[in-house]
């Protein structure tokens, strides 16, 4: 379709003004919010977690925040450098080569690009392209993956998924789930996703918007984003934002709406959003764990019991989550069913 050559496609065009279409209601701009300094959300070095002080750290921040940066997270340096540059080197392909994985031509359904969020039904479209991954066998991948980059997004996948163990072991614990057996390891972390986010240089960046304010569908959320900047994370208490500064070799952390339902709302999943820029190309590749489609989430038993809380939330088949997710633009977290 019509934009078949993406937000880069654009870019590449040198355009002196931005077109039409990406040009975003003042509501949903950047320039009209109200951005906080002085504060931004906690780094921890986490390379003691089996610590039980770091585990209440991360706890903590996931309860006050809903956002943290990680340092000595176990990935490996390497890993991500080749997962970053794998991304650079897929959204540089001639626009023919990255067609292929639209949606309508993908060799499969596991893997897309779209350019803007829900290109088919917004009034106004986000300023970046976007390369899915639904991750679902490493043969499925050698299959059907693009071979510029399904190697090194596949071993990111691997140390993502013990990362995202570790901390969803730690703050599983503070709810009094001591132990994780099969079924709750597939409703914590029964589907895996990447995204790589491509993030071109706009000719007139404080009109549009990157990725418009949502909160996450995940359970956990992690997330290398490189030296640019342009991550904004939501403070619930004044109504403003927060900059996440890039640090290098860092990964940042959010909780998502899923675990936020599950822990009865002790947990928090955070509106975030991201601004683009005049001069500077930008990349981000999260990793999202997630419950199985099949499985239905709601406020955990042991978290009900212990602290004597009314379920705050609604049961929901996870797979009816995404469905209601995808079919409306960006503009806040309202997917959420309150009970
Ligand atoms: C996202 O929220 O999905 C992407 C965040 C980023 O690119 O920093
Ligand atoms: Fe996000």
């Amino acid at each position: 379709g019509k934009w078949g050559y993406g937000v880069k496609g654009l870019s590449d065009m040198n355009l002196k003004t931005l077109p039409q279409q990406f040009i975003q209601p003042p509501e949903e701009r950047f320039t009209e919010h109200t951005l906080i300094l002085e504060e931004s959300i906690p780094v921890i070095d986490i390379s003691n977690w089996n610590d039980p002080k770091v585990a209440d750290i991360v706890c903590d921040a996931a309860e006050k925040w809903g956002f943290f940066q990680t340092i000595n997270h176990g990935i490996p340096a390497e890993i991500l450098q080749s997962v970053m540059d794998a991304t650079h080197r897929f959204f540089e392909l001639p626009p023919k080569e990255k067609m292929k994985y639209n949606k309508k031509n993908s060799p499969t359904t596991n893997v897309f690009l779209r350019t803007s969020f829900v290109p088919e039904i917004e009034t106004a479209m986000e300023w970046h392209d976007k390369l899915t991954f639904l991750y679902v066998s490493d043969e499925e991948a050698q299959s059907f993956w693009p071979p510029i980059c399904r190697n090194q997004v596949l071993d990111y996948i691997k140390p993502c998924e013990l990362l995202a163990k570790r901390l969803l072991g730690m703050l599983m614990k503070r709810l009094n789930v001591t132990e994780i057996d099969k079924s709750k390891e597939s409703m914590l972390m029964g589907s895996k996703k990447v995204n790589l986010n491509y993030y071109p240089k706009c000719p007139e960046p404080e009109l549009t918007i990157g990725i418009g304010r949502h909160s996450d569908l995940s359970t956990i959320s992690i997330l290398p984003q490189d030296v640019i900047g342009g991550l904004y994370v939501r403070k619930l208490e004044n109504d403003s934002w927060m900059y996440v500064s890039p640090i290098d070799g860092a990964l940042v952390i959010n909780i998502g709406d899923a675990l936020e339902i599950i822990s009865n709302g002790r947990y928090r999943s955070i509106e975030h959003c991201v601004t683009v820029n005049k001069h500077h190309n930008r990349i981000s590749a999260p990793f999202f764990a997630g419950p199985e489609p099949s499985a239905i989430i709601g406020p955990l038993e042991e978290v009900l019991e212990s602290s004597g809380e009314k379920p705050l939330y609604k049961k929901v088949l996870y797979s009816d989550y995404p469905a209601h997710f995808f079919t409306k633009a960006h503009g806040g977290k309202d997917k959420i069913q309150f009970a």
